[in-house]
């Protein structure tokens, strides 16, 4: 299946690391040039010289997201370096454990923050250029929007939001052909994952059960197979498809836990 990205510019926020950086080597496979937000230039360098060892080409703008004057900057940065905007996949986010009894004011809202004000910004920002390409956008979530994960509150509601904003910006942007759809993440193992599983009691025990509960092989999904179907969802193959919550997630959030 041809998924006509040939040349396409595709911004990943958090392209550099773990699911973004997945979703840039499928992106550049299929011959777009993702163009990676992150905030770290040496991280976003060694993302790109593996995404070209690989025989693609990806581009890199270093923003900090939480910062909102750098989500703009970071959109107008690269529209100066290729002229257009094709598509946008918002991915930058951190599972931070603010709970109810563990987090406060400061912290819930800095969490919002890094997980969900920068998904509007940015979407905000590429507008007008995706209106010009009738771009896609694709929203990555997580699980705990519906399963709740315990003393996550921000993360969780952040998710929750993401969702909404799935639905709400696909019947917005209808009248542009812009289409919006979710991509939800349960299990996979990442950078972040590893941090958040390390600050578990036995760890590797966790990670044994965890794994045994995904009813689809009992094993993580990979960044690949993530990645597969946010460039299918962002691409003009998936043309009538928008509005969706697709969890590529084993089965783990709908299917029956006594498996
Ligand atoms: N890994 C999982 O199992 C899992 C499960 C559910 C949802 N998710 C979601 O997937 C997304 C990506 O997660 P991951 O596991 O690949 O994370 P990761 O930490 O492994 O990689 C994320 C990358 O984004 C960058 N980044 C994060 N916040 C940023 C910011 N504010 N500004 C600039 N750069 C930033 C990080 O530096 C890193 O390079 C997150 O939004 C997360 O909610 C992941």
């Amino acid at each position: 299946m041809n998924l006509n990205l040939t040349d396409k510019v595709i911004i990943v926020t958090g392209g550099a690391k773990g699911i973004g950086l997945g979703i840039c080597k499928v992106l550049a496979a299929e011959g777009a040039i993702p163009v990676i937000i992150g905030r770290a230039d040496a991280d976003n360098q060694i993302a790109i010289k593996e995404i070209e060892a690989e025989g693609g080409k990806a581009l890199a703008v270093v923003a900090e997201l939480t910062n909102p004057e750098a989500c703009k900057s970071a959109v107008e940065q690269v529209i100066t370096l290729c002229g257009r905007i094709d598509g946008l996949i918002n991915n930058a986010g951190v599972n931070d454990g603010v709970g109810l009894e563990s987090g406060d004011y400061e912290k819930f809202v800095a969490s919002i923050h890094k997980n969900l004000v920068h998904y509007y910004l940015m979407a905000q920002y590429a507008l007008p250029e995706l209106k010009k390409t009738k771009g896609a956008i694709v929203n990555i979530g997580s699980k705990t929007a519906d399963t709740g994960q315990g003393n996550t509150s921000a993360y969780a509601a952040s998710n929750g939001g993401r969702n909404a904003l799935t639905r709400e910006w696909a019947i917005e942007l209808l009248k542009y052909g812009i289409r919006v759809n979710s991509v939800i993440v349960a299990e996979c193992y990442t950078p972040l994952y590893d941090t958040w599983i390390k600050t578990l009691e036995n760890p590797e025990q966790k990670l044994k059960e965890i794994t045994a509960k995904i009813p689809f092989e009992n094993r993580m999904t990979t960044a690949e197979e993530i990645a597969n179907m946010t460039v299918f969802l962002l691409s003009d193959k998936s043309s009538h498809t928008t509005g969706q919550l697709i969890y590529v997630d084993g089965g783990y959030t709908h299917l029956d836990r006594s498996l």
